[in-house]
């Protein structure tokens, strides 16, 4: 099996070594299953997480461009938003954010504090919308509006989740199978699945490097009907880059991010009060919150397909916790 083509693309080096793969010692007498932890939550820019892997794909192709200007949206709280804004600062290059406020709430933490604050702390300039109703549509809407000031903007989907952006997840399941070989089979891996480019790089990534391993993603924002033709479209034009067949079942628990998107529920924060408690790592309430519950809840409901240890993918999103406290 090969992933030899994903060297070709135009990379740039931001995340300068692998993040560290962990055993979590007291959270598996917890559960009394091994459970391991992949830390993303880490990555070297910004206080860390999951877009700094696809925005060494996507940021490169924006300087191939020549763009001086990296366009993004997401919601007030995005992680992703914080981290395009944080590479666009590196690089020298503006960025622009359209957010919206995806639970309607008039909470000043979640108005001011957390993502939001890191944005007008690395000059991002912010333009708040109704809702994201068209993404694409009105990024393209802004970039014009850009040129037409004289700026070369470069638009980085929502999630920085295309084809060229999950690339940096494919590279995350090879830094997976490197760190485990000879260590530790894991039974399945369980990834938080939104905007689904991290869910489609590890399921080509591990399809070809660990095809005994399960890839779990707990949806937090789309019902398994709506999210399955997210990740797939991603996951086939992904394959399609690399010239390989994404073949293996996809997997997806949506029971554990309701009420609805942003918006934390008991189940996920007990998980992450838990995580802080037995192992100091700080998830989030938005994303690794839930998908941990999702974890947690398939070990006592039987759900994984096979005995074994589990890697949990923690893709960052700490900065959020200041935004929601008290609560929203
Ligand atoms: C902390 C965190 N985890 C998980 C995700 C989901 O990743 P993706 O959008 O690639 O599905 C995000 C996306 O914004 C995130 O910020």
């Amino acid at each position: 099996m090969s992933l030899h083509l994903l060297h070709q693309f135009p990379r740039l080096e931001l995340l300068g070594a692998p993040t560290p793969l962990e055993h979590l010692p007291r959270l598996s007498d917890y559960l009394g299953r091994d459970i391991f932890i992949k830390r993303d939550d880490v990555t070297p820019v910004a206080l860390g997480g999951n877009k700094l892997r696809k925005l060494e794909f996507l940021a490169a192709d924006a300087l191939r461009q020549g763009a001086d200007v990296l366009l993004t949206a997401g919601a007030i709280q995005s992680n992703h938003v914080r981290q395009t804004a944080a590479v666009a600062a590196k690089l020298g290059l503006k960025c622009v954010a359209l957010l919206e406020n995806p639970i309607a709430t008039t909470a000043p933490n979640y108005l001011h504090n957390g993502n939001r604050l890191l944005l007008d702390l690395m000059d991002a300039e912010v333009i708040m919308v109704e809702a994201l109703h068209n993404p694409l549509a009105q990024l393209e809407e802004q970039a014009t509006r850009l040129e037409a000031q004289g700026f070369r903007p470069y638009i980085v989907p929502v999630g920085g989740s295309n084809a060229l952006g999950a690339l940096g997840y494919v590279e995350c399941a090879q830094e997976i199978a490197h760190q485990s070989e000879g260590v530790v089979d894991f039974a399945a891996v369980v990834v938080a699945s939104g905007s689904a480019g991290t869910h489609a790089g590890l399921a080509v990534g591990l399809e070809q490097l660990l095809p005994e391993s399960e890839l779990v993603g707990v949806t937090v924002s789309r019902k398994v009907a709506d999210q399955l033709p997210v990740v797939e479209r991603i996951r086939q034009q992904l394959a399609e880059k690399l010239e390989l067949q994404a073949r293996a079942p996809v997997t997806l628990w949506d029971d554990y991010f309701a009420p609805r998107y942003g918006e934390p529920n008991e189940e996920g924060m007990e998980a992450v009060k838990l995580l802080a408690r037995l192992e100091g790592i700080m998830l989030d309430p938005v994303y690794t919150g839930k998908a941990m519950a999702g974890l947690i809840d398939g070990i006592s409901q039987q759900r994984f397909r096979r005995e074994g240890p589990l890697l949990f993918i923690h893709t960052g999103g700490a900065p959020a916790l200041f935004a929601y406290h008290p609560s929203v």
